[in-house]
């Protein structure tokens, strides 16, 4: 039985990171994301891009789950996926998103909330071909978040996929897999700071560019 009770779980953590003062971040959110994630990298994070996605199913519910940041560049950030699962189906009835990437060691997160749209078939192409051989069988065989009766059954269709591109190094991109990109609204950079004072920078998209201000942590 779990008993912990309503407040016992973890140390309290008095965080003292590198500050946002005023004018610190990039004017650019998106060049100040790439910054973040390479310093998480730099820093040793386990899978530094690695974000939480939450989005709105069909029936209007929300849900989540982690995908990995595969690119950035001006029109937002890429990430690729089964369109035919449950966050593919989500985004083609709701496209609104919410990003969280919690990078806790560096007592930093960023928040981003944007609207995710199918990539272009070719940039869907050229990942698909940059993959390992073994995760482009996995993508054919698998149909993401559908049931199945067993693991066995997953891995007979594994083989039958194997049989069927035998001899191919390269296998053709299933139609119903690809890339999403994310075109950001509004961006949050958070830093933790001592007594809970933390610092709070957020971008929002008009129509002159990128406003930022700060927010009470
Ligand atoms: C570290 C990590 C990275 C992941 N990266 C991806 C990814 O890039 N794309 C993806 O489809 N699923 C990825 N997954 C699996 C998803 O979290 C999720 O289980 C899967 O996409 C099915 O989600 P859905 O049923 O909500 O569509 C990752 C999981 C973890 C833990």
């Amino acid at each position: 039985m779990v008993d912990q009770g309503p407040d016992a779980l973890g140390k309290r953590q008095d965080y003292g990171s590198v500050a946002l003062e005023d004018g610190v971040l990039s004017a650019n959110p998106l060049e100040q994301i790439s910054a973040w994630v390479d310093e998480a990298d730099q820093a040793g994070v386990y899978e530094p891009n690695a974000m939480v996605l939450s989005t709105i199913d069909p029936d209007g519910l929300p849900s989540s789950r982690t995908v990995l940041l595969r690119g950035i560049d001006e029109g937002g950030l890429y990430f690729y996926t089964d369109y035919g699962s449950r966050k593919g189906l989500a985004l083609l009835a709701h496209p609104a998103v919410s990003v969280v990437f919690p990078w806790y060691t560096q007592h930093r997160q960023i928040k981003i909330f944007g609207h995710a749209a199918p990539t272009d078939p070719e940039v869907s192409d050229a990942y698909f071909a940059s993959r390992p051989r073994g995760s482009q069988v996995s993508a054919w065989a698998s149909d993401q978040s559908h049931t199945i009766e067993s693991r066995e059954v997953l891995e007979a269709k594994v083989r039958e996929i194997e049989a069927r591109f035998e001899g191919e190094d390269v296998l053709p991109r299933p139609e119903r897999w690809g890339g999403f990109l994310i075109e950001p609204q509004r961006v949050e950079f958070w830093a933790g700071r001592t007594s809970r004072l933390h610092d709070r920078i957020r971008f929002e998209k008009t129509s002159e560019g990128w406003a930022s201000t700060r927010l009470q942590p």
